[in-house]
């Protein structure tokens, strides 16, 4: 968050005393130019992921929103399971967003707006078991993170942003915000990290989506200080003095695990972008976690201390998903060495390795299989975060 300049004091009473940047969750606008003077340049590797978005049938200009009033995550838990409705349109609508952005075209700038107005105009409700508070975190910020960047297509009127707003606040953060509370009613280790770590990304995106500084504040407190699974020392609980730290998931399995690095890339990106460093909070305490996470998974031996809750105890590291791929690692890679020039070296590696198994460049929604966790991040990261 910035202060504003030169606020006149009879103003500053009944304004808000900072402003936000827009856009200013993901990406900034001078991110938008380097990518826009890179793509037109031919320049690898943001061609060779812009070639990943442009690709991917999400971006297509024939993509057709297929919206719902009410969304279902859940298994058995009284209603159907559709939610893949809402993460494939909101991976169109991103995609189709980024075209417009980066190359100026009117036609992808409409058909992002349809996608963002289906929804806006028809989602009353996101229900289901306990998974619905995954559904209302997960997908929170990403529909923030779409809408965030078509703000200023002229063809986005105000109206359909207020009415994506209005959503946002209305069925998705009284979700994020009881969750974080009251975690379902659970005992409050209950919950894995991941899921108050989406909901808090969900908080953080809404709060500068819809310029309210209290949400903002929120997800900040939770981060720093909340009691859950989620905030940033229990999350990241076990701090080694060779650089690395274990991850609260890392006992579980590496799907999870990797979940967890990229939704701390998430916050840490979109609170760096309003001028608050999460990057290098407690020492760089994400970048330990990166290093830990990224270690294993390449298949080094990593120390482990067993962790201990309510309900496990898990003595060793959990090998399960080892390898897992997400494109997460460029966000990781290019803050922690390009824009802080820290020493990351497993992070550079995984980076290296996820972009190789995508074919070069990190892809987004729909490049890593059909289910719910290719999905559960953003993606396109050589063509959005490379420096
Ligand atoms: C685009 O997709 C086609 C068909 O799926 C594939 O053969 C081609 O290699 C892809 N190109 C890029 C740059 O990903
Ligand atoms: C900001 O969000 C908080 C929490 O939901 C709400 O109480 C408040 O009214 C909002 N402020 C504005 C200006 O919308
Ligand atoms: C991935 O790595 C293998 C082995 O080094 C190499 O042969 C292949 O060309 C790489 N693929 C890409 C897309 O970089």
């Amino acid at each position: 968050m910035r202060f504003a300049h030169a606020v006149p004091l009879a103003f500053a009473v009944c304004s808000a005393a900072f402003q936000f940047v827009h856009p200013g969750l993901l990406h900034t606008q001078t991110d938008f130019s380097r990518i826009t003077t890179k793509v037109t340049a031919n320049a690898s590797p943001w061609v060779d992921g812009w070639y990943k978005l442009t690709n991917n049938s999400h971006s297509a200009l024939t993509y057709t929103p297929k919206p719902v009033s009410s969304v279902c995550r859940g298994l058995n838990a009284g209603c159907t399971q559709n939610y893949g409705l809402l993460f494939n349109d909101i991976a169109a609508a991103y995609a189709l967003a980024i075209r417009w952005k980066v190359t100026g075209t009117t036609a992808y700038g409409t058909a992002a707006v349809k996608v963002l107005n289906a929804w806006a105009k028809t989602l009353t409700t996101v229900t289901g078991n306990s998974d619905r508070f995954l559904a209302a975190g997960l997908y929170g910020y990403q529909l923030a993170n779409a809408a965030e960047i078509m703000r200023d297509f002229p063809g986005y009127h105000k109206s359909d942003l207020k009415a994506m707003q209005t959503l946002l606040r209305r069925v998705f953060y009284p979700m994020n915000h009881d969750f974080l509370v009251r975690h379902n009613g659970a005992a409050i280790n209950h919950y894995w990290a991941n899921w108050d770590l989406c909901n808090i990304a969900s908080i953080l995106s809404i709060g500068v989506f819809t310029d309210n500084t209290t949400m903002y504040n929120e997800a900040l407190t939770y981060f720093k200080s909340g009691s859950g699974n989620g905030a940033i020392n229990n999350a990241i609980w076990k701090v080694y003095d060779d650089g690395t730290a274990q991850v609260q998931e890392s006992g579980r399995d590496q799907g999870h695990t990797t979940l967890v690095m990229g939704l701390l890339g998430v916050i840490a990106q979109t609170a760096y972008n309003q001028g608050t460093n999460l990057f290098s909070y407690g020492d760089n305490l994400i970048l330990k976690a990166s290093e830990y996470v990224a270690k294993y998974n390449l298949g080094y031996d990593v120390q482990y201390t067993t962790y201990t809750n309510r309900k496990v105890r898990q003595t060793v590291i959990s090998s399960s998903g080892r390898g897992s791929i997400r494109p997460i690692w460029e966000l990781l890679y290019n803050h922690y060495v390009k824009v802080e020039r820290a020493y990351a070296p497993y992070t550079t590696q995984m980076n290296l390795f996820v972009k190789n198994r995508s074919g070069g460049a990190e892809g987004g929604g729909g490049n890593y299989g059909p289910n719910s966790g290719g999905y559960d991040q953003l993606g396109y990261g050589t063509l959005m975060y490379t420096r």
